[in-house]
């Protein structure tokens, strides 16, 4: 129970450029890594290629593999799950967003509440996880911060409450913050400004020597914005937190190090440590003995050399443990965790022990499946993973038809490492499917994989649609949408019906005019 209550597994939330790297570097630093899996993606540094598809990500300047840092700071354990920021995004952006327990919004003051942050957000509010907000690059110029939290409380429909509070000097120059709980303020020395570890003298609001560090106009001005906050803003309410239904901000600038320790501080006090893992069949406590945990990432073929996979294994109950036998909930098989991981990427270790809430990544011998539930004990099934509607559609074209059978087998094999959806018509059985993806970088990177992996070059055939919806409700509506000739049905992988449309406007004419008819943008 100890080493459950001790672990925060959480994830960063962030639109490109907002400061993601930088802020994990400053956490990373202050926590002296444990494990680090995949290289904190540097810009200047470049990073040796282990494989073609590394090439790819070099060349496109983006973070395809996903990475799991593990960290200890004051008596916690952080994982901290990377959510790639490409340029474009795509389903391996939100799905380390299922085998997490918080996030971390981070928002560039500048900029405010943009659209990446708006769609994992989205995401966070399905699993409805509690989310705090980091206002980053306090160090420049940006909104006024009580228009910020007006913004991200109108644009996230979201409470939003202050924990910390950001302190200018006269020159307004940020300079600390006051922090609401402990009410005090803390200020950064600026000249330390860019080590590892600013530091930091703490002072009371009445203490004259604040007075005199920032100027007796700002102190009336923090004063002033303090009592507006009291008066105006949300008390405090952790339980609201914990609920996903509001946001506590904190300000800072990850570059400088201001306000990083108060947010680590914050995620190893208010964070929750491992929650329980919604389940279909047989729900667990973390704390429970026995081993469960689930598949929420798959990555294959690292190495052209070996076609290995590597399926990412969040622990939801009991002790993992190097060579025990597991039984997976789809197949009811027994399978042998034989080589686990601690992470991988260009570098692995093997890893003998993991409890609720760590990452481990387990070498696939083809069994495993996106979203699996693996347990010991009495059986146990987590809900699956969910899918999002694609918004790009294409169909593949072969170049050389003696290639059929290999291009079958890339797809299904991507498709259940989640990185493309299939959609089957009608009659066609499997053959000649819909590709979906919910970035149009997905499309580049599958056309990638079928040739360095599967030796397949194809083509991708643009499709007439830009949206889907999952088709759920009363047997009517999904026989209205049949009876007319503008929609196409499809199914999915699960055999779940799928309706494509060339616009969003049909389906919202579907849903309003056929009797019963439910759709969802999310798969059920
Ligand atoms: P990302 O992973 O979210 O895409 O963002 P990243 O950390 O790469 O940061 C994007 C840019 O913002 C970087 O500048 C970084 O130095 C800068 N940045 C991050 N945090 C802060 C902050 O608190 N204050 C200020 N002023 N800047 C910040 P760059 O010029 O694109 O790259 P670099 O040359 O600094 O590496």
């Amino acid at each position: 129970m100890l080493e459950v209550e001790r672990r925060r597994t959480f994830a960063i939330i962030s639109h490109p450029d907002a400061g993601k790297t930088t802020l994990t570097e400053k956490l990373l630093l202050y926590g002296g890594a444990l494990h680090v899996a995949g290289a904190v993606k540097s810009r200047k540094a470049a990073r040796h290629a282990v494989s073609d598809w590394m090439a790819l990500e070099k060349e496109k300047g983006i973070s395809i593999t996903s990475s799991v840092l593990q960290f200890d700071h004051d008596g916690r354990r952080f994982n901290l799950l990377d959510t790639p920021g490409h340029a474009d995004f795509s389903e391996d952006t939100y799905r380390p967003l299922s085998a997490v327990d918080s996030a971390v919004m981070l928002v560039d003051v500048a900029k405010g509440v943009e659209p990446r942050t708006l769609k994992l957000f989205e995401v966070c509010r399905l699993r409805k996880l509690p989310v705090m907000t980091f206002v980053n690059k306090m160090d420049r110029p940006g909104l006024d911060p009580l228009d910020l939290m007006d913004q991200v409380g109108t644009k996230l429909n979201i409470r939003t409450t202050a924990l910390n509070w950001p302190v200018r000097d006269d020159s307004h120059t940020f300079v600390g913050v006051f922090d609401r709980r402990s009410n005090r303020v803390v200020l950064f020395e600026r000249e330390m400004a860019g080590t590892v570890v600013a530091s930091e003298r703490t002072f009371s609001i009445d203490d004259p020597a604040l007075a005199a560090a920032i100027g007796a106009k700002s102190l009336a001005n923090v004063r002033e914005e303090l009592s507006l906050l009291d008066a105006a803003g949300d008390a405090w309410d952790y339980d609201a937190y914990l609920r996903g239904e509001v946001t506590p901000f904190f300000f800072g600038s990850a570059m400088t190090n201001a306000g990083v320790p108060l947010l680590l501080d914050a995620l190893g006090g208010i964070a929750p440590p491992p929650t329980t893992t919604p389940a279909t069949e047989g729900a667990r406590l973390p704390t429970d003995p026995a081993f469960s945990g689930f598949i929420f990432k798959i990555q294959a073929n690292m190495n052209p050399r070996h076609r290995d996979r590597i399926a990412f294994l969040r622990v939801a109950s009991g002790r993992f443990e190097r060579g025990m036998e597991v039984i997976i909930s789809r197949t009811g098989k027994t399978l042998r965790l034989n080589k686990p991981h601690t992470f991988m990427a260009d570098e692995r270790s093997i890893v003998d022990e993991a409890l609720p809430g760590d990452i481990v990544g387990l070498y696939d011998p083809g069994e495993l499946r996106l979203g699996d539930t693996l347990y010991n004990g009495s059986p146990v099934t987590f809900r699956s993973i969910p899918r999002f509607a694609p918004e790009h559609f294409a169909r593949v074209k072969l170049r050389d038809p003696t290639r059929r059978k290999h291009l079958q087998e890339g797809l299904q094999q991507l498709s259940q490492e989640g990185a493309i959806q299939l959609f089957y018509q009608e009659g066609l059985g499997k053959a000649d499917p819909y590709l979906g993806a919910v970035g149009q970088l997905q499309f580049e990177v599958l056309k990638y994989r079928l040739e360095a992996e599967y030796g397949t070059r194809a083509e991708l055939e643009g499709a007439p649609f830009t949206a889907a919806r999952w088709i759920g409700g009363a047997p009517e509506g999904l026989a209205w949408l049949r009876s007319r000739g503008d929609y196409l049905l499809v199914s999915d992988r699960h055999d779940q019906p799928v309706v494509l449309a060339s616009s969003i406007w049909p389906l919202n004419y579907a849903s309003s005019t056929a009797p019963g008819l439910e759709l969802y943008d999310v798969s059920p």
